[in-house]
């Protein structure tokens, strides 16, 4: 079975289509052994309450520097003992020794076809009204691997989508992620816990 914690920020509607995937099957030798959010308020928690999934709230506001912060977070993943960390809308920049620690272990998704509409600055909404502003008609999302960059990792899996006439940021948010992120996000964890993912040279094989 694949340990696996999920971190949070906000509403958690891709932690529900993680535990979604695991009750009905979409995702095998996966058990979500634990949710990790920063903000104490964030919705995605009820969820994990509902359940039964252990949940820990690491506020950067309970901590007295980031330093202690980032320590208090790794001490919070570590006592999970997780095999995959899925990063679901979680907007902290990760420490450094985390990254080293769970390398080619931490996954993250993201609202873009990446390398495009990435990077700093580029979380949530503001993705979709970066594509609306430049006229383009493929958007997507992408799960890839965390590496030390911001969204540079290697890439595991990415699903189009098209921009519709009319679109307003938060209509082509909820499209990325009904038509995308819910259904690549759930299928790159079922594939890491039955091996079909390797990373090589910086890049993934998919065992298909
Ligand atoms: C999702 O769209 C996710 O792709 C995005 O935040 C949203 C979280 O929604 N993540 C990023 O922008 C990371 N750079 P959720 O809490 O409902 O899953």
């Amino acid at each position: 079975m694949l340990r696996t914690v999920v971190c949070v920020s906000g509403g958690g509607t891709n932690l529900q289509a993680v535990i979604d995937g695991v009750r009905n099957g979409v995702i095998t030798n996966t058990e979500i052994v634990g949710v990790i959010s920063n903000k104490k308020d964030a919705y995605a928690l009820e969820r994990a309450k509902k359940y039964q999934i252990a949940s820990r709230c690491i506020s950067p506001r309970d901590y007295a520097d980031r330093e202690a912060f980032h320590r208090g977070m790794m001490e919070a993943l570590d006592a999970f003992a997780p095999d995959l960390i899925v990063l679901a809308g979680f907007l902290v920049v990760l420490p450094e020794a985390m990254i080293q620690k769970y390398r080619n272990r931490i996954i993250n998704i993201h609202p873009s076809l990446i390398p495009s509409f990435c990077g700093k600055g580029f979380y949530g909404l503001k993705v979709h009204e970066a594509e609306l502003e430049k006229g383009v008609r493929v958007v997507g999302a992408t799960v890839h691997f965390v590496d030390e960059g911001t969204d540079t990792g290697p890439i595991i899996l990415q699903k189009a989508v098209n921009v519709e006439q009319g679109d307003t940021p938060e209509t082509l948010q909820r499209r990325v992620m009904e038509e995308a992120e819910w259904k690549i996000l759930p299928q790159a964890i079922d594939m890491i816990a039955n091996g079909r993912v390797k990373v090589e040279d910086g890049k993934v094989i998919l065992d298909e």
